[in-house]
């Protein structure tokens, strides 16, 4: 599941680059919506934004991030140009697995306030204009759920067929071969009723029965419960891994070992089962009563995978989000143009994401130690112009790096515990937001949970704001445009120049204007031309957008020059 890389530390690459935005053009189009073809929901239009709460702000000074740290921090998101927030798991929860470990639905853990706070976030999340997206754990609880408890009780206990119990093989023998997605064995014992339960995940996370309607029929109330209280949607966690086989059958061994030095093997009789759709199509009903959004944790790989997600008839999540885009891991102007036609050919409107709390941040795993933050800005360039929905991870607007542990007594995530050293688990992109320069970058008055890495003197929000040519800066602009450029929202997708295996461009099209994006996936100057006649563009003239590179003399269309992992994105009309 989780991508497991760790990466080390980088360099700055300080080179300054000319950021030319022409949004007083754009502003005059900001009115224009769609009147042809099929008007957006307002999740097309969105611009999503991760939050790990007890990482974003702290409010109550000990080291852990709360929801009034969120909501003192609205002003600066509205800002930025999100409109909508998913918070990761802030339940009640032991913290076995960082909250993806839930005691109870229908509540806020105490570390990150009371369902009071949650109120007083979503009253002013609407005012400004910001939807809260909940995470949903459905595949699995804690054991300290009153569900689980009671369920572990006895044989015929009223909850015993809410979770996964089967006898053990033989005395000391699992009832089968599944391995844990956090190491060993998927079944723990349990000497009090002398059976195994199932647990995907940590021994902490027993999953839940799916196949009996009363698991079914409460947590769909749970859903309900959150839509009553203000929420546009839920990231639903793990669906994929929402049924088992009930006959349990061992899962094909593969060769090799994996860095948690189990054998690797093939998921097949516990991984995206036909009967996960059958639940998804009752769940999106539950959620149009709602109007709500459902985001999908979808782990795909292959376009028939992502493509039944979204349901035969568009009837299952609104927002797969696309994680085979994730699996390209170099700046690689062909490898993402596959990818992103990969994402086009489902039918489907794609969700992009380029970094959460599952994998190294982005500013790592691209960027190549001296020109990271101009790489940092490419990224932006195109996951936040591609035709679809893009989510966004916190701080990666400023470039944030991981700042992995160097001790395993340091180490806080299960998986870094069992695997390392191959296998440092995911601290590393879960540190506290870099606000400004003051201590732990001003994240918290207390030593916070994890560390800050040193890049927050140069990274954080304040120093930022006052450098016209900061990522943060960068993300602000494209966000602006992305939201008042008509072709940005609503244009097709038209890949241009396919066989340049360095710059990766587009055109975006909508009615008689287009946008055209031309991104420098290499490290030298590349000099590009475009004759957009077979597209229905006949102009050579252009008005550059924005760009990262020197401005284009004249914003000749037919003779462009690149400086190395530059952006540049200018708008031609017919
Ligand atoms: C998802 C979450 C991950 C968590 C796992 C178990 O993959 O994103 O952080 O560890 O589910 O809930």
């Amino acid at each position: 599941m989780e991508d497991g890389h760790t990466m080390s530390g980088n360099s700055r690459a300080g080179a300054l680059i000319t950021l030319l935005v022409c949004l007083s053009v754009s502003f005059a189009q900001a009115q224009v919506r769609p009147a042809e073809g099929q008007a957006h929901q307002w999740w097309q239009d969105a611009v999503f934004y991760e939050i790990y709460p007890r990482s974003f702000a702290d409010s109550n000074g000990d080291g852990i991030g709360d929801l009034n740290g969120i909501d003192s921090k609205l002003d600066y998101l509205k800002d930025l140009g999100v409109d909508a927030i998913w918070i990761s798991p802030c339940y009640p929860s032991p913290q076995v697995d960082f909250g993806y470990d839930v005691s109870d639905y229908e509540d806020i853990d105490p570390m990150y306030g009371t369902l009071k706070d949650f109120q007083r976030l979503a009253n002013d999340a609407k005012q400004h204009d910001i939807r809260i997206i909940m995470d949903f754990v459905l595949n699995h609880t804690s054991p300290q759920h009153k569900w689980f408890l009671d369920s572990a009780s006895s044989r015929t206990s009223a909850h015993r067929d809410w979770y996964i119990w089967r006898d053990g093989k033989a005395p000391g023998v699992p009832p089968n071969n599944w391995i844990s997605g956090f190491g060993g064995s998927a079944w723990q014992f349990d000497p009090r009723t002398g059976q195994y339960y199932y647990h995907y995940f940590a021994v902490g996370q027993p999953d839940l029965n799916w196949r009996n309607p009363a698991v079914e029929k409460a947590m769909f109330d749970v859903t309900r419960f959150w839509y009553e209280r203000g929420v546009s949607g839920f990231r639903l966690d793990a669906v994929d891994l929402l049924f088992e086989d009930p006959n349990l059958h061992d899962n094909p061994v593969l060769p090799g070992k994996n860095d948690l030095g189990d054998p690797n093997m093939e998921n097949k009789y516990n991984d995206k089962l036909p009967e996960v759709h059958t639940e998804l199509k009752k769940l999106r009903k539950v959620a149009e009563e709602h109007d709500a959004v459902l985001i999908g944790e979808t782990y795909t790989s292959n376009r028939e995978e992502l493509k039944e997600y979204y349901g035969d008839h568009n009837d299952e999540i609104q927002m797969p989000m696309d994680f085979m885009f994730c699996t390209v891991n170099k700046v690689s102007a062909s490898d993402f143009r596959s990818q992103i036609a990969n994402a086009e050919s489902t039918g489907g409107w794609p969700v992009y994401v380029i970094s959460n709390h599952d994998m190294p941040r982005s500013y790592d795993r691209y960027g190549d130690k001296q020109h990271n933050d101009q790489i940092a800005k490419l990224m932006a360039g195109m996951y936040l112009t591609l035709r679809g929905t893009p989510i966004m991870y916190y701080g990666e607007e400023l470039g944030m790096e991981n700042n992995d542990p160097v001790r395993k007594e340091d180490v806080k995530d299960p998986i870094g515990v069992a695997g390392w050293p191959e296998e440092k688990g995911r601290d590393g992109e879960r540190t506290p937001m870099q606000w400004n320069t003051s201590a732990n970058a001003g994240f918290s008055a207390a030593k916070p949970w994890l560390p800050v890495p040193a890049s927050y003197k140069t990274h954080n929000v304040a120093s930022e704001l006052e450098d016209p040519n900061s990522v943060l800066q960068f993300y602000r602009h494209l966000l602006a445009l992305r939201r008042h450029e008509p072709a940005l929202l609503n244009g097709d997708y038209v890949a241009l120049n396919q066989d340049d295996p360095n710059v990766l461009s587009y055109v975006r099209r909508y009615k008689n204007e287009a946008v055209v994006v031309a991104l420098n996936m290499s490290a030298t100057v590349q000099q590009i031309s475009f004759n957009l006649s077979g597209e229905g563009f006949s102009a050579s003239q252009a008005t550059t957008l924005l760009t990262t590179s020197s401005p284009q003399p004249g914003g000749r269309l037919d003779h462009i020059a690149l400086e190395p992992f530059a952006v540049y994105m200018a708008r031609v009309s017919r």
